[in-house]
């Protein structure tokens, strides 16, 4: 039997993990409902209590979980009992939206090559906190956002895909913040549905589409 083959006509199944407002989660469930996309959203799962994301997922009428953090006494404890949660929704695909926490390599090796992450820089630049900051310091002319496959270092995995945007004179934190934002929106829900379709996986230390390695910028828009 081609075990292959009896994967490929079961429907996706994704997990959303996230801490916050939520609106990268919202986004990719939209799009995939629009599109018709042949893949199924089983959980959002948050480590934060009442965050405006458990609701939008439950005004979808999606699944909600919250794995609070502060009832675990160490990082790897936590991320023992969110490997367990995610392994009862049978996951194929865990999507990072926001999801505001380091995860340890033992989660990252258990999930080896189905995590992605959404970034708000152009990576490998900008890697961790407050990058909208960090590019006006730097007086860059352009900015962006990535998609990335997760691997045991913090935003530092293969790129999928990067939208730019260029910084005009008057930007600030929150402005960058706004335009991003809508990028993210767009980007992310593409790279899920390729995904999902089979199309992109994470192998070695790179991303490849339909077989191709993509750039290791990701593909940009
Ligand atoms: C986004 O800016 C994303 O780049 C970062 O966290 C934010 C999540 O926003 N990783 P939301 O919760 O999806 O609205």
């Amino acid at each position: 039997m081609n075990f292959g083959d009896v994967k490929a006509a079961t429907k996706a199944r994704i997990v959303i993990l996230i801490s916050g407002s939520g609106s990268n989660m919202a986004a990719i469930a939209d799009a995939l409902k629009e599109q018709k996309v042949d893949a199924e959203i089983v959980a959002v799962i948050s480590n934060k209590e009442e965050v405006a994301g458990l609701q939008k997922a439950q005004d979808r009428d999606l699944h909600t979980e919250v794995l609070n953090h502060k009832n675990f006494a160490s990082r790897q404890a936590y991320d023992m009992a969110l490997i367990e949660l995610i392994n009862r929704f049978q996951a194929d695909l865990i999507v990072l939206a926001g999801f505001m926490r380091v995860l340890s390599p033992a989660f990252v090796q258990y999930f080896p090559d189905r995590i992605l992450n959404i970034h708000p820089s152009l990576l490998p630049k900008y890697q961790g906190l407050h990058t909208h900051q960090r590019v006006l310091d730097e007086n860059d002319k352009e900015h962006g956002v990535t998609v990335h496959f997760v691997n045991e270092n913090l935003d530092d995995g293969p790129n999928v895909i990067q939208a730019l945007i260029d910084i005009e004179d008057d930007d600030t934190v929150a402005s960058l913040e706004r335009k991003i934002r809508a990028q993210e929106h767009i980007i992310y829900p593409i790279a899920v549905k390729w995904f999902v379709e089979g199309r992109l996986k994470y192998k070695g230390s790179r991303a490849l589409i339909d077989g191709q390695e993509l750039p290791k910028s990701g593909l940009r828009i």
